[in-house]
């Protein structure tokens, strides 16, 4: 058996935990392999919502088994926070041992950091990402089965506070959180990656979940506005222990237009009414900072340079019924002398819920068929709304 993998192919928020939760469905594992709680899916299942930052989207499918991977750095308040919208986990979640722990002087440094670039920051989420990956590669991290002695851990903890010189808490509060986490995670902490092989070998349907976006990625994407960790297909391998052999089909998520938290360079951005329209209808706000996003057209040049860094095999094509009501959509087909050149299409009325592509007015049908054309990829899946079944499967 392969494992099959799920990736943004634009700066993230792209829709993934709609289209994972969807495929989890199918699936006996899923894994997330990087990032961490600066992640944020939002899942809508009739009137309930559950907001996901580090537990794999598959959490809503009874049968599966979600996988926290040794590329994801683990802020344990946080994912303790997010266990507790569920009922018991326990066989149904497995973090890896080799996952690195975000401290609270990680945050402070993250924001410190911040704060001193002043104009030319980043925009992070504040979650203390990059300074924990920072402690990973200097090989001066915290690992997730560091919880297995508590005590230790905690001494650990208040070494690297003075180490960074942010103001540490006492060695006797530390050591009550340290506690505090052995009891509610260490049940949960395991070899990720003999789980994932096991699975594998034992023919159960593995799916791989990336975090972030393509054009976030650390070496591939606009650096150096982008995240700490590699969001590309190739990072699942790292961040799971899978080797390349073992990924099959990959699938590309993007939104019928473009969406960028943060700073950093987006060419077809809209700062007049196009672009607040489409925040308004789209709801194009952080699931983890609040912030607004800033909002454009869809970029074809940088869906097809994803397409190829991930070797995607299908494209899953997110909020179409964004655009209902607009007399005409641009999409930047490509680019002359470093400037967007647009290609300009009829609007349509309302495809909100449509499930059959066929019920689609025609100007709809043309807009995904274009975009299928200048990507090269086919766009397999088209969301016409936030719930689980407003879908087209074609
Ligand atoms: P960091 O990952 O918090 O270090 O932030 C680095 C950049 O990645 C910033 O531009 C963030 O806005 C962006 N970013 C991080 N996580 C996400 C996400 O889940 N969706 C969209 N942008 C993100």
């Amino acid at each position: 058996m392969k494992a099959d993998l799920v990736v943004g192919i634009q700066w993230g928020d792209e829709g993934k935990g709609k289209v994972v939760d969807l495929l989890a469905q199918q699936y006996d594992y899923v894994a997330r392999y990087q990032g961490g709680h600066n992640a944020g899916h939002t899942i809508i299942i009739g009137d309930k919502r559950y907001a996901l930052h580090l537990i794999p989207s598959g959490v809503l499918n009874p049968k599966a088994i979600n996988v926290i991977g040794n590329g994801v750095v683990i802020s344990p308040d946080e994912l303790i926070k997010e266990m507790d919208q569920f009922d018991d986990l326990r066989g149904k979640l497995l973090i890896s041992e080799n996952a690195h722990l975000i401290m609270d002087y990680h945050i402070a440094l993250d924001k410190a950091s911040e704060q001193n670039l002043g104009d030319k920051a980043i925009g992070t989420t504040g979650c203390g990402i990059g300074p924990c990956y920072a402690d990973k590669i200097a090989r001066s991290g915290l690992r997730f089965g560091e919880l297995r002695d508590a005590k230790k851990l905690a001494y650990s903890i208040l070494e690297r506070y003075e180490k960074c010189s942010v103001p540490a808490p006492s060695i006797a509060e530390i050591e009550s959180s340290t506690q505090f986490w052995q009891d509610r995670l260490l049940p949960f902490c395991a070899d990720t990656t003999k789980a994932l092989w096991e699975a594998l070998d034992w023919g159960k349907k593995v799916l791989l979940e990336g975090a972030q976006g393509t054009l976030l990625d650390i070496d591939h994407g606009t650096y150096p506005y982008v995240t700490s960790s590699n969001t590309v297909a190739a990072g699942a391998c790292i961040g799971t222990g899978l080797s390349h052999k073992e990924i099959g089909s990959v699938m590309g998520v993007a939104k019928a237009y473009c969406t960028r938290v943060g700073n950093g360079p987006f060419a077809t951005e809209q700062l007049g009414e196009a672009g607040d329209r489409i925040r308004k209808i789209g709801q194009e706000v952080g699931t983890t900072t609040g912030r607004p996003r800033r909002c454009g057209w869809f970029d074809a040049p940088l869906a097809r340079f994803a397409c190829r860094l991930n070797g995607v095999d299908n494209i899953a094509l997110m909020k179409l019924d964004v655009f209902d009501g607009f007399d005409t959509i641009l999409v930047c087909s490509d680019y002359l002398d470093g400037s967007p050149v647009y290609k300009e299409f009829k609007g349509w009325g309302k495809i909100s819920k449509i499930r059959v592509f066929d019920d689609l007015p025609v100007e709809a049908k043309n807009y995904v068929d274009s975009l299928e054309e200048m990507i090269g990829v086919k766009i397999g899946i088209i969301s016409t709304g936030a719930d689980r079944y407003d879908t087209i499967f074609r």
